[in-house]
């Protein structure tokens, strides 16, 4: 785990958490729709601003965040900004869908789903994460709703996990060694029906290479009609849907 997390160098200082948080601040406050704030207990709440009638407003998300168990007990800029995404979308755009959602890490984009609509969404991740997706479930009162599952990409697919309509996936590209396994379970979990929007930041060359083997199972275009994409094209991040060859 310690080598992956030294993937995501000059984002995980040794100080960890604060520095996550205040890059998260930084992209957050040129959203306009979305503010967030630490919350006594180190948890942080996010405040998703929407123009939906049914969903409470602003919707907001309380984290549990703690690096210890790994990069994914943060709130990284690509999950809320996939998160954003999906609430300006609104409800209908996610009803009746299978949801699947590969390295939730905290759990955000999932636990968005699961507060504007009532359909079973899953999130996923390695085993020293699911205590904290656990916590954040149960913060939100989403235990009803959001069901929480080790996924290990590359790994059989448990038989418990339902086959997705929509999978879900937030800066989950930054150590080489996954790229061919995270390929591998995007390829077992799919077909050419299903829908996939990916979010992504760039930090190096080498996330090249994920593209070079993805292409080999899938094609990819650019979500055109989130009107924050400038703002996050500029710090290298990009959303995508991916379509199953
Ligand atoms: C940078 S974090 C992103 C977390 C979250 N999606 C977000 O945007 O805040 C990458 C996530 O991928 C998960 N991950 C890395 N390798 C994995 C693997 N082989 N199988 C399953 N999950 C993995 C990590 O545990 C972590 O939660």
């Amino acid at each position: 785990m310690q080598q992956q997390d030294d993937e995501l160098e000059g984002i995980i200082a040794p100080e960890g958490l604060a520095r996550a948080s205040a890059s998260a601040s930084e992209l957050l406050n040129v959203l306009p729709q979305q503010s967030h704030s630490v919350e006594s207990g180190g948890r942080l709440k996010l405040s998703f601003s929407h123009e939906w009638r049914d969903v409470i407003n602003p919707l907001e998300i309380s984290l549990v965040v703690d690096a210890a168990p790994g990069c994914g007990g943060l709130a990284w800029p690509a999950g809320q900004i996939l998160a954003s995404y999906l609430v300006q979308k609104g409800p209908e755009y996610i009803q009746s869908k299978c949801i699947l959602e590969l390295g939730s890490g905290t759990g955000l984009v999932g636990l968005v789903i699961g507060a504007i609509q009532n359909m079973d969404i899953w999130i996923t991740d390695q085993a020293p994460l699911l205590d904290i997706m656990n916590r954040n479930v149960r913060l939100n009162n989403l235990e009803t709703i959001v069901k929480v599952a080790e996924l290990n990409w590359g790994a059989t697919i448990p038989a418990h996990i339902p086959r997705p309509d929509m999978i879900l996936a937030a800066d989950c590209v930054y150590f080489e060694p996954a790229f061919p396994l995270l390929v591998q379970t995007l390829s077992d979990l799919s077909d050419a029906k299903t829908e996939i929007l990916f979010c992504y930041k760039k930090r190096r060359k080498a996330d090249k290479r994920f593209f070079g083997m993805l292409k080999k199972k899938f094609t990819w275009k650019e979500v055109d009609d989130d009107p924050h994409r400038e703002i996050y094209n500029r710090e290298a991040i990009t959303l995508v849907w991916l379509s199953k060859i």
